[in-house]
């Protein structure tokens, strides 16, 4: 147990590097007035997991830090740290603290500005940083914060981008409060030698693997649309317009896979539900994942969950017709969505109107947002494999009663409910150790464990002397077993804060041996079945820690994975353009209206001529022999026309374009069957592309964290409907 001799309202911590069990632990207490905001913060430094602290206030000479600067910890467990000072009383600039060892020593440095946000780390590199002036200036540094240059003015809104990448909006007008929607987007890859516009009429935009998504104001009705561009492709100009046809006013993006352009889009901005699609691998053709897509009108949190035990598990939750939220749940990245099924364990609630089926409904963001008593998001941890901690409640709906912990084990197929109550939960030792606090409003003494992924729970008094429980911290990655529980003590004046670290290593004392691990295949549903398991192309079987065995995984332990290919089947191919599948049909079938005709389709200002049976590998999809229909596409050596990067262009003109496509198409339709010429043309030019409504797209994913921007969603609004048809190629299509 540590006692900190500090009266402070706030705590942030911060662990430095991995495995060194160094934490740094910022306590700040501040008085907002209204000019100048008084405040006071204490610095301390632990080595030993959070065991014990020295105060370390005295290295960056007492000077307060802002809990909303933080601490910025540098990439890649290099050790570095930047505290950034508030020092606005008339001095020339701000000024920050740099530490290049773990945070042992601190150097002192002058700013030539105020910085505005908190300093950003190039992603790779720790010397070179970025960082925005409350005047909006641009700076780098590439000494690690010794000195600085100015990069560009008038910046709003900046972000680092693939390799040395620097993406941001700018305001010619000086000023990035009014008119968001007048923003140019520009980028430089040479930290400021260049500079290249890419995009104008920018409301905000966003980053997200492959992708770069931007919103764009068009017309002159005040509509916000949407681009998606893509990039780090060798070939310039590769942009794309999104969303498909049908258009919606407010987007919203969801983290997503590198390869996978995943972005919600809201009809309506009071109705709260939107839709997700997937991409293809080129962010070319959208289709449809999920409908009805739940989202907050307020703040647009989705409750969408990636659960990165399993490859491929996607949870996210959606508002039903009869206006209730239910979760669903994906296995194949949004190719098919279910319900969660009922653990057996648990029984409907009053929200089923059948008692004996109903399913699990989980709570996320959305019902945090919505102050249900809910202390945490659902908790997967790559290292852990299969196992998801979340709360929820079973019934037809979710609840916003009481919700109860459940526990999957096998990445979501099978659930069972472990603990009664809202809890604080992590997960220690790569699964091999569950640990949980109860969450409640009363002093509380005891920490509830479990080892072996939630079926029995123990329970260990940890003080004798109850605190008042605010959080639970281990180290991230989920390797520790040394778990800290803080909270806070009323004193005789005021509360002091008490963090209790508790060493597993005390109980779990043996270290596994092979005997203690067993094989599990992951998706696995039938072994009778040759593609049992199979997911995209392939399967997995994962060495994993028997249920039985009492021991500790350790520091050294990896995830032990056997892939194989799986031979591929109907399920392993998309309908190709011109295709469909008729509902609960595995085969493709021809559209009437286009059988037997060429398709040509204009692709980065490319024609090109299709020649397809029927079906188009799902991108990222690895099986191998099998069944291999055909399908090739020519390229027909004639250059499209359009220009889809220029908005303006694209608001003025598309109307009358789709317009006049749909009509050279229809009289071509006609020549067609009266003349029985089997000939179609088919333009995705002009920034628009086919949009296919009837094939069930799956994912491909690379091991590839991305961020995207959450500037972007709820916060779009737009006045007047927008008076922009593009959808003649879904017509045609249907
Ligand atoms: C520490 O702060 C005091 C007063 O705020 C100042 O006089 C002194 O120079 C500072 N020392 C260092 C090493 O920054
Ligand atoms: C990081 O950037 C600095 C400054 O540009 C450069 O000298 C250094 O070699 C870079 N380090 C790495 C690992 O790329
Ligand atoms: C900049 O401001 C001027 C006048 O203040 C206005 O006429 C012009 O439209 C503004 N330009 C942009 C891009 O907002
Ligand atoms: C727990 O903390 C101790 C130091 O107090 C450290 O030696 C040990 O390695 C930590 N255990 C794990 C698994 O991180
Ligand atoms: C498809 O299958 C589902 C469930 O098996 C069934 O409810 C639905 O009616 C089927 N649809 C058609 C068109 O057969
Ligand atoms: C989900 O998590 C896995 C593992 O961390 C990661 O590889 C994948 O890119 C993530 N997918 C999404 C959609 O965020």
């Amino acid at each position: 147990q540590y006692n900190f001799e500090d009266l402070s309202g706030l705590v942030s911590l911060a662990w430095v590097g991995d495995g060194t069990g160094i934490l740094l632990a910022l306590t700040t207490f501040q008085v907002p007035l209204r000019w100048i905001t008084f405040g006071q913060s204490k610095l301390y430094r632990s080595e030993d997991y959070g065991k014990t602290f020295s105060d370390i206030t005295h290295l960056i000479n007492n000077t307060f830090i802002r809990t909303e600067f933080g601490i910025a910890i540098g990439p890649e467990n290099s050790g570095k740290v930047i505290l950034t000072g508030d020092v606005s009383g008339g001095s020339l600039g701000g000024r920050i603290f740099r530490s290049l060892d773990f945070g042992k020593h601190f150097i002192r440095t002058d700013l030539p500005f105020h910085p505005l946000t908190q300093i950003s780390y190039h992603p790779k590199n720790f010397s070179i940083l970025l960082a925005l002036s409350i005047k909006n200036t641009l700076w780098l540094s590439s000494n690690f914060g010794e000195t600085w240059t100015n990069l560009h003015d008038f910046v709003c809104l900046v972000k680092w981008g693939h390799g040395d990448m620097i993406y941001f909006t700018t305001h010619t007008n000086k000023t990035c409060s009014l008119d968001r929607g007048q923003l140019e987007l520009r980028k430089t890859t040479d930290f400021g030698k260049t500079f290249e516009t890419i995009g104008s009429k920018i409301y905000s935009f966003g980053i997200g693997g492959r992708f770069l998504f931007a919103s764009v104001m068009t017309g002159k009705v005040r509509t916000r649309r949407f681009h998606l561009y893509t990039v780090f492709k060798k070939k310039k100009k590769t942009f794309e317009q999104f969303p498909p046809p049908g258009t919606s006013q407010a987007y919203s993006l969801l983290k997503g896979d590198a390869d996978v352009g995943r972005a919600g889009s809201k009809k309506n901005l009071d109705t709260g539900f939107g839709t997700i699609y997937t991409s293809d691998d080129r962010g070319v053709v959208y289709s449809k994942s999920l409908e009805r897509h739940l989202y907050t009108t307020t703040g647009g949190e989705t409750d969408f969950t990636n659960v990165t035990s399993l490859r491929g598990v996607y949870i996210t939750s959606v508002l039903s017709e009869d206006e209730s939220v239910q979760s669903v749940i994906s296995f194949d990245q949004g190719g098919e969505w279910k319900p969660l099924r009922k653990p057996d364990n648990a029984v409907c609630d009053s929200t089923a109107k059948n008692k004996d089926e109903c399913s699990l409904h989980i709570h996320a963001s959305y019902s945090i947002a919505q102050k249900v008593n809910v202390p945490m998001l659902p908790l997967s941890e790559p290292n852990a494999i299969g196992l998801i901690i979340a709360h929820g409640s079973v019934g037809d709906a979710i609840s916003i009663m009481k919700p109860d912990v459940y526990v999957s084990d096998d990445g979501g197929y099978s659930w069972m409910k472990v603990l009664a109550g809202p809890h604080h939960y992590a997960i220690l030792d790569s699964g091999g150790l569950i640990v949980a606090v109860e969450h409640s409003q009363l002093p509380i003494s005891v920490i509830k464990y479990s080892t072996d992924e939630g079926q029995c729970w123990y329970s260990y008094k940890f003080t004798s002397e109850p605190v008042y429980f605010t959080g639970l911290a281990s180290e991230p990655g989920a390797k520790s077993m040394n778990v800290s529980i803080w909270g806070y003590k009323k004193g005789l004046l005021a509360l002091y804060w008490i963090s209790i670290t508790i060493d597993f290593e005390e109980l779990l004392t043996r270290d596994c041996q092979d005997e203690d691990y067993t094989k599990w295949l992951a998706h696995s549903s039938d072994l009778n079945d040759p593609s049992d398991g199979c997911i995209l192309g392939y399967k997995e079987q994962y060495r994993r820690l028997r249920k039985a065995a009492v021991c500790r995984n350790g520091r050294g332990y990896i995830v032990v994975k056997q892939p194989s290919v799986c031979i591929c089947t109907l399920a392993d191919f998309l309908c190709d353009f011109g295709y469909y599948r008729p509902e609960n049909q595995s085969e493709c079938i021809e559209q009437l209206d286009l059988k037997g005709h060429d398709l040509e389709f204009c692709l980065h200002g490319k024609q090109e001529l299709l020649l397809t049976s029927g079906y188009r590998k799902i991108p990222g999809d690895k099986c191998e022999g099998g069944a291999m229909p055909s399908r090739t596409v020519k390229d027909m050596r004639t250059k499209c026309t359009s220009n889809p990067m220029e908005p303006s262009q694209l608001s003025k003109n598309s109307s009358s374009n789709s317009a006049l496509i749909i009509v050279a198409v229809v009289l071509l339709l006609v020549i067609a069957t009266i003349g029985g010429v089997l000939f179609i043309k088919k333009y995705v030019c002009g920034g628009r592309f086919l949009v296919h409504r009837y094939s069930v797209l799956q994912q491909h994913a690379d091991a590839n964290g991305i961020d995207i921007a959450d500037e972007l969603d709820a916060t779009l609004s737009s006045r007047g409907k927008s008076n922009y048809h593009d959808d003649s190629d879904e017509d045609l299509l249907e």
